[in-house]
């Protein structure tokens, strides 16, 4: 589902943030990104999303690469992949339900939205949605009343919104509480099976990496060190993602 190919990316300072980085995910799959501060992973993320035009290497999302891609062709491809962060971004002063639909608006041109809104229909869907993230009770709550980890799992519900085949998430539980973390681990577990995304996680949490990856892909600076189903991923090659950065 998605394709990555000999990635490379170079800021214009000089610094290569990333390099010949190959990763595959694929529906229904959970892969987990583990690497330190700065090793690229924010950067991969960007790449994927075309927020940052990479210097070299292919993004294949279901064969298309968005890479080659400009324009509306370009628009149209991104609405397949959704990006969660570590911060939900939520409207605070609008309901959750109206927060959740708001994930549907790409999908519609800009004229539509100006003339009045989503079609009803978004509505039900974003009440779907909701209720799948456990929190159909809270639609009509106003989004600046929820707690961390609420928030980020109305975020997620925005995500699905869009009807994505690829959920990027960076460091999506870095602010929330360890139970909070827990819970949201489990829900993309679950997302990924029951909606058969193809879910890509940068995590600082190596317990969460064990206890919920299909596969660990650790990076260093900028270079794939391991890409290994989560069996056998052993705690020492993850060490040294960490140990070697100042090297
Ligand atoms: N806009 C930029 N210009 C130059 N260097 C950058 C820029 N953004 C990030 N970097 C550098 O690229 C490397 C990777 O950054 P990033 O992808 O944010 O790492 P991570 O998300 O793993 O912490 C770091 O060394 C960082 O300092
Ligand atoms: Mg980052």
């Amino acid at each position: 589902m998605l394709d990555i190919r000999r990635l490379s990316l170079r800021y214009p300072n000089g610094k290569l943030a990333l390099a010949d980085f190959d990763i595959t995910v694929g529906a229904g799959e959970l892969v987990i990104v583990l690497g330190g501060n700065g090793s690229g992973k924010t950067t991969l993320m960007r790449c994927i999303t075309r927020t940052l035009q990479p210097s070299e290497g292919s993004v294949c999302v279901n064969g298309t690469d968005l890479t080659r891609l400009t324009g509306e062709r370009l628009r149209c491809a991104r609405l397949e992949l959704a990006l969660i962060s570590q911060h939900a971004s939520l409207v605070r002063r609008r309901s959750v339900l109206a927060n959740v639909a708001s994930g549907a608006l790409g999908r519609y041109g800009s004229w539509f939205t100006a003339l009045g809104g989503l079609p009803a229909m978004e509505l039900h869907l974003a009440n779907g949605y909701l209720a799948e993230v456990g929190l159909g009770h809270l639609a009509h709550q106003r989004a600046g009343t929820l707690s961390g980890g609420q928030a980020q799992r109305v975020a997620i519900a925005r995500a699905l919104a869009q009807r994505p085949r690829v959920l990027l998430a960076d460091e999506p539980v870095a602010s929330l509480d360890p139970e909070a973390a827990e819970d949201i681990m489990k829900l993309l577990r679950r997302l990924a099976g029951e909606e058969n995304l193809a879910i890509l996680c940068v995590l600082h949490q190596i317990e969460l990496a064990y206890a919920y990856a299909d596969r660990v892909v650790g990076i260093r600076d900028g270079r794939m060190a391991f890409d290994l189903p989560r069996a056998e991923v052993s705690p020492d090659e993850v060490r040294h993602l960490y140990l070697s950065r100042a090297a």
